[in-house]
């Protein structure tokens, strides 16, 4: 009987969000939301566990479902920022780690973590590699300074990779579809089968050209014409679309690629 239940929610579930793709009021409001917001700087309003993120809370809980179901050992994720993704990301780590020992009913050495955080960016202010180092989440965080798509970043990168077995990939750092193809060409790869390979701002592509005066990245120059190049010749890749539809309001429209073989 309980089985019946969870079925008929998960179903419900289904179908709401498979109507949402056809609700063009709903979808067309979620734009509009999306584009004000982004003019009021909104991104820019949270932390997670006392660090700044740069990131609308629907993708953190995104992130979060993703996190939980893929049980990554391994995340690397460019653009560090404030450190806000790096934290989170870590503490979700963390708590995959926590949720393991549980079920072997083992203590939990926190100076031994299993899962780790690989973050790169080309410019990691002083103020806040001391905040991260300094953060609990440290010792699951490792960070390398230097451009993304730098062959001796690259490298380094897919050495440290090496020791793991589950990997996830976010990819958050110049939203050039030049950039961002390039991250894709080199990160990608290292995606595990069923697990993600996340392109952040891809709803650049759906904004009016005058969002980022300042930025050169616009419609036509941005993260999600880099996805749908790459997508092109990389059939192990498709885009879960029923993650930006449950969201609505998210900046990686087209983002959320799913490694499937
Ligand atoms: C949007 S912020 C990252 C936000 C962060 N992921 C978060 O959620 O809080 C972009 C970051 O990308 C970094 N960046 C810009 N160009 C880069 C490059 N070529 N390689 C690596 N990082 C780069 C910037 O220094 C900046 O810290």
């Amino acid at each position: 009987m309980s089985k019946d239940i969870v079925a008929q929610f998960e179903k419900e579930r289904r179908e709401r969000v498979s109507y949402y793709e056809k609700n063009r009021s709903f979808s067309d409001l979620s734009q509009q939301w999306l584009e004000i917001s982004m003019r009021e700087k909104y991104v820019y309003n949270f932390d997670w566990l006392g660090r700044p993120i740069i990131q609308y809370p629907q993708d953190m809980v995104a992130m979060q479902e993703l996190i939980w179901l893929t049980k990554p050992d391994l995340i690397i994720e460019t653009g560090i920022a404030h450190g806000g993704s790096l934290v989170l990301n870590a503490s979700m780590l963390a708590l995959l780690d926590y949720s393991d020992a549980v079920e072997k009913k083992m203590v939990l050495d926190p100076a031994w973590p299993q899962r780790k955080v690989l973050g790169i960016d080309i410019d990691i202010r002083l103020h806040n590699r001391a905040a991260i180092e300094s953060h609990p989440m440290a010792s699951r965080i490792e960070m390398l300074e230097g451009s993304s798509i730098a062959p001796e970043i690259i490298s380094q990168v897919h050495e440290y990779a090496k020791g793991f077995n589950r990997i996830l990939v976010s990819l958050d750092s110049n939203h050039t579809h030049d950039h961002v193809l390039a991250e894709l060409k080199a990160y990608a790869p290292l995606t595990s089968i069923g697990s993600y390979c996340v392109v952040f701002d891809t709803f650049v592509e759906q904004m009016p050209d005058d969002l980022f005066p300042d930025r050169p990245w616009a419609p036509g120059n941005n993260p999600q014409t880099a996805a749908r190049e790459f997508l092109k010749t990389h059939p192990e890749f498709e885009v879960d679309s029923s993650v930006q539809h449950r969201l609505q309001v998210t900046v990686a429209p087209g983002g959320y690629i799913k490694r499937i073989r």
